[in-house]
């Protein structure tokens, strides 16, 4: 018997997705019980999940016309100072061409295996699939779906940490070259996800090291500022400066598709990483930033994303699963003991010298699988369970 999974790929047009039988908002937690939290879904999506729905055509027409940051900056890898300009100004800067066609290849043999694997899980009733725990229908994470809440045991994941795209700007953004790859994941929608995501930062900068990162910001000549002076006696806007200038990561999605007005671009809402307050919910959210996303960024191009800018997904309504993975990267100056390990000493081996010095911190003693690596789950409490009761990649 054929299946919708036989064939996989992340790119180009697939029977998966557009399940009617799993209705819009629908959440489970972590046991795949279905939860109802007003506050969490899209209070304007689609009553039903299907491609030619009259509402789900209107939402798409909408798109068509207004979908997409007008004049987005796509920068070539080599334009360091544009892109670096870019990333402090808007708190995320598109780079085109950063994998070769091969590069490209992998990324999308690997991305389609492990969402071929999480597919295959049924679904409860008569839906498709099974959601993940606390994330809206057809949205899966890389990452989270892991139990070891990363991908850098795969090939596919580990060998994108160093390349020649990716380092120099890196390095630039970060000040230095010695900093860390903390992990690796990304997000997939799949075609059907008519759903908005809330906006919202990947974590909030609490702010209280700022001698660490001043430290840090002039020793790696990220801002010039009195050498004698400490953190508390800088002025306000200083102090300010060098919170926006020290992210605590750098994440780079890579697109496995081109992004479409149509296909789920991610929406960025430019100049939102230095600030504390929360994001609108979806119900409060301006039309502008509905349609700020980054429609025009091809295939091979990536996103690199100071997490603390309020993003989100949008609705896929195409026939096309839009996949990010990405690789996430912070600066020399955290503590390496929050890191957790999640890369096996042999796929280490494989690396770049680099490679092997970024990646330090996050790889396991020499024959020591990593906790829960290579197991993916939609759901919490089966993750959990495997991170407990497994330690070997059998
Ligand atoms: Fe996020």
């Amino acid at each position: 018997m054929t299946s919708e999974l036989d064939d996989l790929k992340v790119y180009e047009e697939t029977e998966v997705g557009w399940d009617e039988n799993t209705p819009p908002n629908e959440i489970l937690d972590g046991e795949g019980n279905v939860i109802t939290d007003k506050n969490y879904g899209d209070p304007n999506a689609p009553p039903r999940r299907v491609y030619d729905d009259l509402e789900v055509v209107a939402l798409r027409e909408k798109l068509r016309l207004n979908n997409g940051i007008r004049g987005l900056d796509i920068c070539d890898p080599d334009e360091i100072e544009r892109i670096t300009r870019i990333f402090r100004r808007d708190g995320f800067v598109v780079v085109r061409e950063l994998l070769n066609a091969e590069q490209l290849e992998r990324f999308r043999e690997g991305s389609a295996r492990i969402l071929k694997e999480l597919l295959s899980i049924p679904g409860h009733g008569k839906r498709k699939y099974l959601n993940e725990t606390g994330r809206l229908p057809h949205r899966y994470s890389y990452g989270t779906s892991s139990s070891s809440r990363h991908l850098m045991h795969d090939p596919a994941w580990a060998s994108m940490v160093d390349l020649p795209t990716t380092t120099p700007i890196l390095t630039a953004l970060m000040g230095e070259d010695d900093y860390y790859v903390w992990g690796g994941g990304g997000d997939l929608c799949l075609p059907g996800a008519i759903e908005y995501q809330q906006l919202h930062s990947d974590f909030k900068d609490d702010q209280d090291d700022g001698d660490v990162r001043l430290d840090y910001a002039r020793s790696s000549g990220l801002i010039e500022v009195d050498p004698d002076k400490p953190f508390e006696e800088l002025d306000f806007r200083t102090k300010r400066l060098v919170f926006d200038r020290t992210p605590r990561t750098v994440t780079i999605n890579f697109l496995m598709s081109d992004l479409t007005w149509e296909n789920g671009p991610i929406r960025q809402i430019p100049g939102t990483h230095t600030a504390p307050q929360n994001p609108p919910s979806v119900a409060e959210e301006a039309d502008w930033m509905r349609w700020s996303t980054l429609v025009g960024a091809a295939a091979g191009a990536g996103v690199f994303r100071d997490n603390r800018a309020w993003h989100g997904a949008t609705p896929n309504l195409s026939k096309e699963i839009r996949a990010l993975p990405n690789l996430e990267y912070s600066p020399g100056w955290i503590d390496e003991q929050t890191l957790k390990k999640s890369m096996p000493y042999e796929i280490w081996e494989t690396l770049t010298p680099h490679g092997q010095k970024i990646c330090r911190a996050i790889t396991e003693e020499p024959g020591v699988w990593p906790k829960g690596a290579g197991v993916m789950h939609a759901l919490a409490s089966k993750r959990d369970w495997t991170k407990k009761h497994r330690t070997t990649n059998a």
